[in-house]
């Protein structure tokens, strides 16, 4: 069975959908699944962000066939790990949560640089195109880190 690990922000189309690419990108597919999802529904069945796909275009990766979706309670069920993109995500989800279980599941994602920090990943869906560099570097360091550490943990 793949090891399943969820993306969370709020619109499903910025910041979680680069996580999704970036983490998939440095897994072997076969072993790691990774998916995303948001807490708000605005963006649901959409592709991501024309500034997000273009960003990742530019670091060789598509994300443009993923599709927004909202996340629900079912996901605690079919995710192994949930990574939040900052601490209203996170709010939202542990709300979700029926069961420690569950709630263990979830994490603040730059947690895993900056331990103990709950340093959110800014959303840069109203701000200018250099917020989208700035989360792609981001979010490219942390995965790293987690796709070390989920390598060395279940391979
Ligand atoms: P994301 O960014 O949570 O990184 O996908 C946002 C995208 C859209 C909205 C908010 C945040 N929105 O309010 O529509």
């Amino acid at each position: 069975m793949p090891v399943k690990i969820l993306m969370v922000c709020l619109g499903n189309i910025c910041r979680s959908p680069l996580a999704e690419g970036i983490l998939q990108s440095k897994l072997p597919r076969n072993q790691f699944i990774v998916d995303s999802a948001g807490t708000g529904d605005w963006h649901v069945g959409r592709q991501p962000d024309s500034r997000s796909i273009a960003i990742a275009k530019s670091k060789g990766l598509d994300i443009s066939r993923q599709r927004g979706r909202l996340f629900t309670a079912k996901d605690f069920e079919t995710n192994d790990y949930i990574f939040v993109m900052d601490n209203s995500n996170y709010k939202d989800v542990m709300r979700l949560a029926p069961n420690a279980e569950a709630k263990s599941k979830v994490s603040l994602i730059l947690n895993e640089l900056f331990p103990d920090e709950n340093v959110d990943v800014p959303d840069p869906y109203f701000g200018l195109e250099d917020g989208f560099s700035n989360v792609y570097g981001m979010l490219d360091e942390v995965c790293e880190i987690i796709a070390e550490k989920l390598i060395a943990k279940h391979q």
